[in-house]
Parts: C-alpha cells; structure tokens; sequence
C-alpha cells in the first residue's frame, strides 16, 4: 500500500580506548567518512520534560560511539506506535515516573550500520537494519526483564539522525524489503506475528477477527491471509472496511453502527471464528467473546482505557475460550516474520510519511487523525 493512499480525514566517538571493530578497510574508511561528514553531532528528538507533545526538543548532540555489543546505525526510517504517545507525555506505565530528559523516543526503524563495536561478529558495517524494541530479548519466553533494554522508552530510540544500539536485536534486512516498511516491523508487526504464528498456531481452517484498521490489525489481515485463514475485521468506518477488504478481509463489521457487533460476526460467519486478535482491550473483551465460537484462543495485544465495568467472563466459560496477552515479540520472531514478509511479498500498510523535521506532526497526527495502518518518518 503505497504512501498516502490510505488516508482518511475525520478529525565511538569511538569507545575511549579506540575500539571501533569494522570490516574491510575500506568498509572502515567508509564509516569514518561518514561519521565525520556529520561534523561530530547529530540531530534527535529528546522527549524533554514529558508533559505533553510540544515538550518535545529537537536538539543536537555529540555522535556516540559503539563500545561492545553496540552498533552506531545512520537511521533512514522512524515508525511511530500508539505506546509512543504515553511516553513523550508522561503517560506510560511501564517502567513506572518519567523517563531521563534525553531519551531519543520511537521503538521502531531501519537503517545502516555505520560501526560496530570490538569483536562483534553478527552484524556487520553496511548491513541494513532493524531490531525488536525489546533489545535483548533474542528467544524463548517473555520476561518483564526485556523492559531494560526497550528501545525508545528504557534506552535511546529511532527518532534521530543515528542510533547506538544493542547488536542483540540487529536483524538485517533482505534487499527486497524497504527501509520505510521495515520501520514498521518492531512494534505493529512482530505482535501480530507474535500473536498468530506464535500463540494462536494460525492455519488455513481458521477464521480470524482482528479488530480495528490500525498498524497491528493491518499487519494481522496480511499474515492470517498469507496463512490462508478466513479474516473479519471490524471498524468504526465503511470507507475504511471497504478499503480492508482490498487488503483481504473477507467480513467486515462496522462497530460504530451495530454496538452488539459480536453477535453480528458470530452470525456471519456461522460462529466459526477460532482466533481473536483483541487489539483494544478489556473495553472490547465482552463483544470479542460473543463473536467467538467454541474453543476460541483470543490474543490480548490492545491496551486501551479500561471499561466501567470488568467484562464478563461467563463467555470464557461458555465456549471454552483460552486467552492470552503478549508484548510485541523477540528477535526470533522478527527474523520469521521478515522472511515471511520476504517470500511473499508482503506490503505494510503505511499512511502517511512524515519528514524529520515535522516529527511532532507525526505524534499529533497519531492522536487525532483518522487513518488505516502505519505512520513512519522519514529520517534520512
Ligand atoms: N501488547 C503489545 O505488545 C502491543 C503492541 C503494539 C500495540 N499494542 C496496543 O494495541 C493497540 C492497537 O495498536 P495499533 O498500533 O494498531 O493502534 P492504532 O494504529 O492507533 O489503531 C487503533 C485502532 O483501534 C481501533 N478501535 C478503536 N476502538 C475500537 C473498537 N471499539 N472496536 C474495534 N476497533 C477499535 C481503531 O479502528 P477504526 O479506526 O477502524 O475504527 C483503530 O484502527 C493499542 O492499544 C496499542 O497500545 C500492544
């Protein structure tokens, strides 16, 4: 899906000691160019004192340099997710108070490695791109502990003309993916990936709800059709279900204009759906459950204000649901759902591109424009 075609309006210095390990020494000399064109600094966005979007800062700082296990990457593409939006206001939970001031926000992105640290082996200088924004969590199961290395929230993030990163996470690119897509992978794309392949187990005889048209449910409509499963999707807006059939959809529920919407999916589709991608929350749970058929696995992704009331859970009982919550996914992950993408071709849908300079746009756009899928920058 191309570049606003999806858009609808409603409202070292090189470790101290010298350490920085590159290839070739032409490769070197080619990084050290580099990093001397950018006279020493580079531009970033710091998240300031997090009150709200304007206490954003663009500002200029010295160009870092990788000690070891680090990679200096020259960022192309930034991708914005909902979660971005709690942390340059102050608003996100986990880990609990406001982050440094300096921290470079944005967990997802792309681009070039311009150094390596001594000895690292896996990545390389000149490799394109990208990392989970849990840095070190490389496979296996979750543990909250990956919260300390989360890119663009406990460590520096994408928005700035470089990044130092754990080479942990570095997955490298294959030609045929851009840069502006793989900026959409770490946040919005692994978690569905996460979600279908990793949890619900998706096969061709499964039909898959995924609510909502946003950068998690897009992505959730390409895979479980790349599964061959059956896909309803639901929104607030016919324009935009219309626009998801295009994308695959095979039933599609506006919730604005039927309230009891999970009766109406369990009626179309004859109660056959087998997995639910929840990407609201509690506040949906009650209608996720009422769509379900038996046996049912729902995936709890959406972190949206909780209800008034709990959801009932009597529908668990009912149909024997299992439900599941996940938080985005590892590096493992990244590497099959890239190779996925890859083999089949797989365009993320990206709404808008926004320059660097205008970030803050990006942020505010993310809060209040209407719009199907992904919203990336575009750094460099
Ligand atoms: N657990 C994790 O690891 C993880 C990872 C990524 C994101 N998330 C969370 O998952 C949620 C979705 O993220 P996102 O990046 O896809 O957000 P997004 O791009 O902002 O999309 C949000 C979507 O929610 C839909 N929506 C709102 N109310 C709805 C309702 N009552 N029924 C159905 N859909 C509804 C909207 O659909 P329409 O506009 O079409 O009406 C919109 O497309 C957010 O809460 C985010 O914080 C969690």
């Amino acid at each position: 899906m191309s570049s606003g075609k999806m858009f609808f309006t409603r409202r070292g210095a090189i470790g101290a000691g010298g350490g920085l390990l590159l290839g070739a020494a032409s490769t070197q000399a080619l990084a050290q160019a580099r990093v001397k064109k950018a006279k020493g600094t580079m531009r970033v966005y710091q998240v300031g004192a997090q009150k709200s979007l304007d206490t954003l800062a663009l500002v200029e700082r010295p160009i870092p340099h990788p000690g070891p296990g680090m990679a200096l990457i020259k960022v192309h593409y930034a991708g914005i997710a909902a979660r971005d939006l709690g942390i340059a206001t102050g608003r996100f939970p986990v880990p609990p108070g406001p982050r440094p001031a300096g921290l470079i926000p944005l967990s997802e992105g792309a681009g070039d490695v311009l150094a390596v640290g001594p000895g690292e082996t896996r990545i390389k200088v000149g490799d394109r791109v990208t990392s989970p924004h849990w840095a070190h969590w490389v496979s296996g199961p979750w543990s909250p502990k990956n919260y300390e290395a989360d890119v663009g929230n406990t460590i520096d993030g994408w928005l700035g003309e470089m990044i130092l990163l754990p080479t942990s996470g570095l997955v490298a690119l294959p030609d045929n993916i851009s840069s502006q897509d793989a900026a959409t992978f770490s946040g919005s794309g692994v978690t569905a990936w996460h979600a279908l392949h990793e949890v619900a187990r998706v096969r061709s005889d499964d039909t898959v709800l995924s609510l909502g048209t946003g950068g998690v449910s897009t992505f959730g409509v390409l895979f479980a059709k790349a599964a061959g499963a059956r896909v309803v999707v639901t929104s607030s807006s016919d324009e935009k279900l219309a626009a998801m059939r295009k994308l695959g959809a095979d039933v599609t529920v506006n919730y604005k204009t039927n309230p009891e919407w999970g009766k109406e999916v369990y009626d179309k589709t004859g109660g056959t759906v087998s997995v639910v991608l929840e990407n609201v929350g509690p506040r949906t749970l009650d209608q996720s459950m009422a769509a379900c058929g038996n046996n049912a696995r729902i995936v709890l992704i959406g972190t949206d204000r909780p209800p008034p009331n709990p959801p009932n859970i009597n529908g668990m009982y009912l149909k024997n649901l299992s439900m599941k919550a996940i938080s985005a996914g590892s590096r493992t992950m990244l590497e099959n759902m890239i190779t996925a993408i890859s083999h089949n071709g797989l365009k993320p849908v990206i709404a808008q591109v926004i320059p660097f300079d205008e970030a803050v746009k990006a942020y505010i756009d993310m809060r209040d424009v209407d719009r199907m899928g992904k919203i990336v920058i575009k750094v460099a």
